[in-house]
């Protein structure tokens, strides 16, 4: 990084104070293998799809998909309403399994699954479509119909796989929620959707501990009136309250069922799934998705960005409840016939280097997992790394934030051995899949950029009145074209899909980041728009002076949120925690740290050391909860998606 602040601002434009140079190209030996091995490659492709979008997808799904009857119509576009695909029939359970078991992958492993306590299975394709159809037969038996909401709350087991699964093969649309949601959290999300059955199990292992899942799903269906029948997996074999005539054994209700179930022959946009998504404010929306659009752009995006090769061991650390564990858990992975890995527990039990133990003891080839994860790795410190063997890896992922480029380096040092490519992929829940991302053979790689849009996916930088900025400019990140992996709403509540995402900017979809383009046509995001600082009218960045204070090595994370100021409109704070002990001495270093870096207008006005992050159960940082400390606030809003209540506590009880 170097001092760079650019002061000529126009129109709602944001500063660049970041300027990260180092560039990794991919190595020969990946290239040679990989799918797509040039720049030039790349282009062409990505050419393609913007030249002509409607014969590029339509080909990808002719091609990537199974259809019972073919579509007649690739898309129907009413701004911001799209369809694809139309007169098409499919399905999506068909696709992750039939279609692979027909292409003889039937006893190739689907998914290899690794308990908290230590155990493991493997499930093949064909094991796969034979639980997936004995449960689609459970769901039927009990009532349930194509477009009928099942909520599922369960741990990561096979069985949360295998109910999502089952529920695609009938036509019943999912909405799983993460299963350290409160009991009210879930109530809400049942009755917005107004799901007819639950899904849970009798516990889950966390650190050791059971955690009765049961007990918070009985809390949740006190207040779910529209759930009639309730069934139960049993996980952990704990003392579990069963209510007569609503609750059942998943394992009593199976074995009664044929494992044989014909997948229903769905149109291309029959609702596939409800995903509540919070963001950091406000009420939780029902993220819809429906089926041949989302199916083709989790498989290709998975293909793409992973460079699935048939043998690899592909390991996406992220649970079902979120996005990423329903298209690269599930979708992605299972459409194109790879083997999974899943693991149920925590990543510091029973010791902190438990993923490096699975990595070593699979033979992991490829590992996606989130930023927060990583930086918890570092402050965990690099001997439990160093324990294990991690020379099957060859390509690491990265989801859910930016990355800083300090973990960015670690992770590629430490984890990659300085040989696999890092594909850092900017998307949504709203966007089904990868919106960018370097395809790893391709693209070389900067600290901290998402790199290049995939094909088919047309980003545009548009300032506060709607025009483009200049290239090197920060603004709006918007999505000029419509892409089959694209929300098609929010479940019972259309206007407010319209007004949120489709009014800003007329015509684009608003993806509600900041990003900006540099020199070489490389994104990088800054942020989300809510957090951009203002300090003395110049817009600024929330990771740009994040990833400043990270480089710092006395530093293991950091948040930075704007406090109103008289003189400069807002100030910045900072709020960070330490690898090591804090000091005054520490404090003004790291100012003048953040002043040498990128320059006198980011340096924080304020700093606070603190022993944790807020941040949401995803792993997010919620600035907005800073925001109030900072000010001097009481916190108002919703705190409901916070992972840690006592963190709040905490950081009150850390200010001067
Ligand atoms: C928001 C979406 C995408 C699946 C998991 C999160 C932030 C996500 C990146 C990245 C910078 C990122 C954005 C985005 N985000 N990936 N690679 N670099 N920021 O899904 O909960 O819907 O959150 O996460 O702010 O808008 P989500």
């Amino acid at each position: 990084m170097s001092q760079n602040v650019d002061h000529s601002n126009s129109e709602g434009e944001i500063d660049t104070v970041m300027v990260e140079q180092r560039l990794f190209p991919p190595a020969d030996e990946f290239r040679a293998k990989s799918q797509f091995k040039s720049l030039e490659e790349y282009q062409q492709f990505y050419d393609a799809a913007v030249a002509d979008p409607i014969a590029f997808w339509s080909a990808q799904a002719k091609e990537h998909l199974h259809w019972f009857e073919p579509f007649t119509q690739t898309l129907d576009w009413n701004c911001p309403n799209a369809r694809w695909f139309l007169g098409g029939k499919t399905n999506a359970s068909y696709n992750c399994l039939d279609a692979n078991v027909d292409a003889g992958l039937g006893d190739k492993v689907a998914i290899v699954w690794e308990g908290e306590p230590g155990e493991t299975r493997q499930i093949t394709y064909r094991e796969l479509q034979e639980e997936v159809s004995q449960f689609a037969n459970v769901l039927k038996r009990l009532g349930i119909h194509a477009g009928d909401v099942v909520s599922i709350y369960m741990p990561m087991t096979p069985e949360l796989a295998i109910a999502m699964l089952a529920c695609a093969r009938i036509g019943a649309v999912h909405s799983v929620i993460f299963a350290g949601f409160s009991a009210e959290a879930i109530a809400d999300r049942n009755n917005d959707a107004g799901a007819k059955l639950q899904l849970t199990s009798d516990g889950l292992y966390r650190r050791g501990k059971v955690l009765p899942l049961k007990e918070t799903v009985d809390q949740a269906l006190s207040k779910s009136p529209t759930v009639e029948n309730c069934v139960v997996l049993k996980r952990v074999g704990n003392e579990t309250p069963m209510t007569a005539g609503r609750d059942h054994w998943w394992h009593e209700l199976a074995s009664q069922e044929s494992r044989t179930c014909p997948a229903e022959q769905l149109d291309s946009e029959s609702p596939l799934f409800i995903l509540y998504t919070s963001g950091s404010t406000g009420k939780p929306k029902g993220i819809r998705h429906t089926t041949a659009g989302y199916n083709l752009y989790a498989k290709r995006t998975f293909q793409w960005v992973f460079d699935h090769q048939a043998d690899d061991i592909y390991w996406c650390t992220a649970d079902c409840g979120w996005i990423t564990g329903h298209s690269y858990v599930v979708y992605g992975p299972l459409s194109a016939g790879a083997t999974v890995l899943m693991y149920e527990g925590a990543p510091n039990y029973p010791a902190e280097d438990r993923f490096w133990e699975i990595v070593e003891k699979y033979r992991v080839t490829v590992l996606y997992t989130a930023p927060t994860a990583i930086r918890a790795f570092i402050k965990w410190g690099d001997e439990h790394v160093e324990k294990h063997d991690l020379s099957s890896l060859r390509l690491l992922g990265s989801v859910g934030e930016g990355i800083n480029p300090q973990a960015w380096m670690w992770y590629h040092e430490k984890i990659g051995g300085g040989r696999c490519p890092i594909v850092d992929t900017w998307w949504q829940t709203e966007t089904g899949g990868i919106m960018m991302s370097p395809l790893p053979g391709a693209i070389a790689t900067k600290p901290g950029s998402c790199t290049k849009p995939l094909p088919g996916i047309v980003p545009k930088i548009v300032g506060e009145d709607g025009m483009e900025v200049h290239r090197g400019r920060g603004g709006m990140l918007c999505i000029d074209t419509p892409w089959p992996g694209m929300l098609r709403g929010i479940w019972g509540d259309e206007q407010r899909y319209q007004d949120q995402y489709w009014s800003k900017v007329p015509g684009m979809y608003l993806t509600g980041d900041n990003a900006r383009q540099d020199s070489d046509g490389y994104y990088w995001i800054m942020g989300r728009i809510d957090d951009v600082i203002n300090v003395s009218g110049h817009r600024l960045s929330t990771i740009e002076v994040e990833s400043a204070l990270v480089s710092h090595p006395a530093v293991a994370e950091a948040a930075v949120v704007g406090k109103p100021d008289e003189i400069k409109g807002q100030a910045i704070a900072a709020f960070v925690t330490l690898r090591g002990d804090a000091s005054e001495e520490l404090r003004k270093d790291l100012k003048l740290h953040v002043r040498k870096e990128i320059g006198a207008l980011a340096q924080p006005d304020d700093i606070r050391f603190t022993s944790a992050l807020p941040k949401t159960r995803s792993g997010k940082i919620m600035r907005r909860l800073l925001r109030d400390i900072a000010s001097g606030k009481e916190q108002s809003g919703d705190t409901s998606t916070l992972e840690d209540y006592t963190v709040l506590a905490k950081l009150r009880d850390d200010e001067e």
